[in-house]
């Protein structure tokens, strides 16, 4: 599920919002999973991974993830990333091109506070993405940590991103390839639409 709040009143937001209901209605699974692509400047490569988005507030889209994974380092090299969904139960693909940053604290201590407790355990224990010697090692750095450490408190590597949209591109398939694609770009003084060819 996304959380909405302060939804801004123009049409790719208004869309966005129509599109996941409609989806939701159809009881889309993962809807809130978003594949998030992005480019690392100092290893001249790009990678691609799926995260849950909880958050849409306002401009900024909200996930979270560890600081210091792979992908918060591309994010410190090149702040630009393309983001995507696909929900199959309606046929709708969704791609973003955006500009990601961290949340303030505040805004990650609230939901690191709001998780259950085992996801935190494993929030702390992980050093996302590192190799590690056996699965056995990761389950018991996990125990170790739901068991002695304070859950409440968020470490300094975990933590929210949000990203601000500049273009959205929404592609509705149809019979025959006869697809319908519309697209917003982010201009001066608000949105600019243009249908492209399927
Ligand atoms: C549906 C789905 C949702 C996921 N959600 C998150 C998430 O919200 N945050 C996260 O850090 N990883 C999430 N993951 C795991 C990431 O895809 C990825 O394996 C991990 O973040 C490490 O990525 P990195 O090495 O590019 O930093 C999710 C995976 C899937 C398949």
């Amino acid at each position: 599920m996304i959380v909405f709040k302060n939804l801004p009143e123009v049409d790719p937001y208004q869309q966005f919002q129509k599109d996941y209901l409609d989806a939701e209605k159809a009881n889309q699974p993962l809807i809130h999973a978003i594949a998030i692509s992005s480019f690392n400047k100092a290893l001249n490569e790009v990678e691609s991974r799926f995260v849950n988005l909880k958050y849409i507030e306002g401009e900024e889209w909200i996930f979270f993830s560890n600081y210091n994974s792979p992908k918060a380092k591309s994010f410190q090299s090149h702040d630009q990333i393309s983001a995507m969904f696909y929900w199959s139960t309606t046929n709708v693909q969704i791609r973003i091109k955006a500009n990601v940053k961290e949340t303030n604290k505040e805004r990650s201590d609230e939901h690191f506070q709001s998780r259950q407790r085992e996801k935190n355990a494993l929030a702390i224990a992980s050093n996302q993405s590192q190799r590690i010697s056996s699965f056995e090692t990761v389950k018991s750095k996990f125990t170790e940590t739901l068991e002695n450490a304070n859950l409440g408190k968020r470490p300094d590597y975990w933590g929210g991103f949000s990203f601000t949209p500049y273009y959205f591109e929404f592609w509705r398939g149809s019979d025959f390839r006869l697809n319908h694609r519309k697209a917003f770009s982010k201009v001066e003084d608000g949105w600019e639409s243009s249908i492209l060819e399927p």
